[in-house]
């Protein structure tokens, strides 16, 4: 039995990957500051889901100090992060505090403590400057918005550590993953929670351009075989996790409208300028984010080759568009009409 760590174990992805380390019989421990992830996420009916679970900061050194000294872990699954985009661009220094600062105290507490594996979630939006399709891990031009900018300086950390101190550390540069547990009711969901919501309301969701922009989208029981198999990896790497397929946001909100049976129309918003909307502290002021940026990250194509990880670890991804947006749909309106019962 292995001893794992799993930091944003309360999240979307962290929630079913300390779930299925549990299934496989792992000792895992979980921790979370539960700034966006829920309890909820915890929850797996069918099962009986044992695990500890430590309320705390990946930025708290005494407390993971503590942590780690205690635990000594063979594996550590660093996943914790702020995750959206307009989160971290609205406020960079607690970006930086936590995706970057977060990740060097983990990578050093490994060190401190003889960790054999650290596995680092980074994400395929580091690509975003990158023109070549589909995207390998070897050529990336550096980013430009804070999200991918804070993974991509983690990311030159784990490579540090790894050259520094003979460490095993692997970063996965997920494409857009979906599933169950996918996050609909944050302020700014990601695209397939966010359509599923809107249509739950019996509101037509906003596209932003003309929803023809695609991207890769990978589904979570895939992405997790793969983030376990590489726990076989030594020394370091980094393993693009997505298809290599794209589609299109229009084809994702006519398979989940289709699926969900609603009479209601997407509205299109040819306007990029909107698409951080909900945040208006970065609109506001001398310097408000330039609309360039915003379009960029509105238009921008994302192809991930997957050729390195079938070449490392003999991985492909199997679940079809359809059924992963399926069992996102069932799991996400499950979620939604607890909400709509509670309140
Ligand atoms: N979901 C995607 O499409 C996607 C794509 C690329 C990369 N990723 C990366 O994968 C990882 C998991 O993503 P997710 O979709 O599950 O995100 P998520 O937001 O659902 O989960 C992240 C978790 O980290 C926790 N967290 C945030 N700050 C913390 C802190 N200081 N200390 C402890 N916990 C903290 C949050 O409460 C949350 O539960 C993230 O690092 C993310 O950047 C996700």
């Amino acid at each position: 039995m292995l001893k794992i760590l799993v930091t944003g174990a309360a999240g979307f992805i962290g929630s079913q990957l300390s779930y299925r380390l549990f299934q496989m019989g792992e000792d895992v421990t979980l921790v979370d500051d539960f700034s966006y992830g829920s309890e909820d996420n915890l929850v797996f009916p069918e099962h009986d889901f044992r695990a500890e679970i430590v309320h705390a900061s990946v930025t708290d050194e005494a407390a993971m100090d503590h942590l780690f000294s205690e635990k000594r872990f063979d594996v550590v699954y660093h996943f914790a992060g702020i995750t959206p985009l307009p989160d971290c661009q609205n406020r960079p220094s607690d970006a930086l505090r936590v995706n970057v600062g977060g990740t060097v105290l983990m990578l050093d507490l490994s060190r401190k403590y003889n960790v054999g594996r650290f596995l680092f979630a980074s994400t395929s939006a580091v690509y975003e400057n990158t023109l070549t399709f589909p995207s390998v891990e070897g050529e990336v031009v550096p980013p430009t918005l804070i999200y991918p900018s804070t993974k991509y300086a983690a990311e030159q950390f784990c490579r540090s550590y790894a050259s520094c101190y003979g460490m095993n550390v692997v970063c996965f540069r997920f494409a857009n993953v979906f599933g169950p547990h996918i996050d609909c009711l944050r302020t700014q969901p990601p695209v397939m929670g966010y359509i599923i919501r809107e249509f739950h309301r019996g509101n037509s969701p906003v596209l932003h351009a003309s929803g023809e922009q695609e991207r890769d989208y990978i589904f979570v029981d895939d992405l997790l075989d793969l983030v376990i198999r590489a726990q076989k990896v030594d020394g370091f790497d980094i393993l693009n996790v997505g298809t290599g397929k794209t589609v299109s946001v229009n084809e994702i909100a006519s398979l989940i409208q289709k699926k969900m049976g609603c009479e209601c129309i997407p509205v299109r918003h040819a306007e990029v300028s909107h698409f951080w909307a909900n945040y208006p502290e970065l609109y506001e002021g001398p310097r408000p984010i330039r609309e360039e940026v915003l379009a960029h990250e509105v238009l921008k194509y994302t192809c991930l080759s997957t050729r390195h990880a079938e070449e490392t670890l003999g991985w492909t991804p199997k679940t079809p568009l359809s059924e992963g947006i399926d069992r996102t749909i069932d799991f996400s309106l499950q979620v939604l009409r607890e909400r709509d019962s509670s309140n």
